[in-house]
């Protein structure tokens, strides 16, 4: 039987590390000043949310959503044994790419070295914390489908260069950080049934597309960057927007119902899995999550408290963090839940 397997996985944080107690400090540029700028506290974000720090790209306008996915994606490419030449199709899931068109994934594919003339195929997604599954679940069924034989699955996200830096964007600043992780999927001929991706399913529900949003822009004016300053449109259009509350309930309601579901399609119980790997949103929905679907402790991972949350990158940084630290074994098994901005959620279990 063909199954599609994950041959290789890697990641990337920059350097610098953003404390919760620096984070008040700052402003727009990321510079330090003398007084606190923005009204919060580690205790009340480590109490919150579970994040101690997040890590930053340098402000020095060098830096794009592509450039972190690159070592991520040569780190992955490596552990897979193969070469960029070899990757015949990117998926790149991210809510925070380089500019609005082309997509991001063609940026990557050049800044790998990839002939485009072989036909590598490149795909954006756009499915914020769901991105990684949602990319999943593409790459196994092209994989099986004989489309591709190396695809490269990339999660990516640029945050610090869209936060609002005062009291006023607190609750959504201090949860985002930068980061990537990637995997290479490949065909792999095999009897057992609990070889490779065993399993994706993923789901939306739009009618909460505007609880977690960034505008940016909007096509239907002209110009389409478009301000209302009699309605504090301005704002709305420069910063992300959460209804941080229903977010939350969503959340949980969704990836307890959709680790409950993956268990129950493919017949597995927690003695068969190694790691449960949840998004990393807020350790709360965590912890919520793992109390409903009664998931034993010993088996879940988290990088929250290091890394913040990176949306598209959280599953794949979260694996390859334990990876690095000994806690995750080359073919351990995984059983993944995912909820972002959309309404988008899914669930996956996959060796990694
Ligand atoms: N520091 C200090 N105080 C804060 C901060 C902050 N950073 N942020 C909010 N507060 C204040 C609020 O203003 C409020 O003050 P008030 O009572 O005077 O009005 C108070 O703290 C309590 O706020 P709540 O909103 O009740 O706090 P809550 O416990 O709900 O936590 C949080 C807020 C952390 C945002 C939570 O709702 C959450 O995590 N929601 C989900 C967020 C999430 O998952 N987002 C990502 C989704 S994934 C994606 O696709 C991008």
């Amino acid at each position: 039987m063909l199954r599609a397997k994950i041959l290789g996985l890697g990641s990337f944080v920059p350097d610098r590390i953003v404390t919760n107690d620096e984070i008040r400090y700052l402003d727009d540029q990321h510079v330090r000043g003398a007084t606190a700028r923005t009204e919060t506290s580690d205790e009340w974000i480590r109490t919150r949310t579970g994040i101690e720090e997040r890590r930053y790209v340098p402000n020095d306008g060098t830096w794009a959503c592509s450039d972190i996915a690159l070592p991520a994606a040569r780190r992955a490419i490596e552990d897979a044994g193969c070469e960029p030449k070899d990757i015949d199709c990117i998926i790149l899931a991210t809510l925070s790419p380089d500019i609005h068109f082309p997509g991001t994934a063609v940026f990557l594919q050049s800044k790998l070295g990839i002939d485009g003339m072989n036909g590598c195929a490149c795909f954006d997604i756009r499915q914020q914390c769901s991105g990684f599954i949602y990319g999943l679940q593409m790459a196994d069924a092209f994989v099986r489908q004989g489309l591709y034989q190396r695809v490269l699955v990339v999660g990516s996200e640029l945050h610090s260069h869209s936060l609002d830096y005062s009291t006023r964007g607190r609750d959504v600043m201090v949860l985002f950080g930068d980061g990537a992780g990637a995997v290479v999927v490949g065909p792999v001929e095999t009897t057992d049934p609990r070889e490779g991706i065993l399993y994706t399913r993923v789901g939306a529900d739009g009618s909460g597309a505007m609880d977690l949003y960034l505008k940016v822009f909007e096509i239907k004016h002209m110009p389409f960057v478009w301000y209302d300053a009699t309605k504090d449109d301005d704002y709305q259009v420069k910063y992300p927007q959460m209804n941080g509350k229903k977010v939350f309930l969503n959340a949980v309601r969704a990836m307890n119902l959709a680790t409950r579901d993956a268990l129950d399609k493919t017949g597995l119980t927690w003695k068969d899995i190694d790691w449960f790997v949840p998004h990393q949103a807020n350790l709360r929905i965590n912890e919520a999550v793992a109390q409903y679907a009664e998931i034993p402790a010993e088996k879940i991972l988290n990088s929250i408290q290091k890394y913040g949350n990176t949306t598209a990158a959280s599953v794949p940084l979260t694996i390859d963090h334990h990876r690095k630290l000994g806690t995750v074994k080359k073919g351990d098994l995984v059983l993944s839940t995912v909820f972002g901005a959309g309404f988008t959620w899914g669930a996956g279990v996959f060796r990694v």
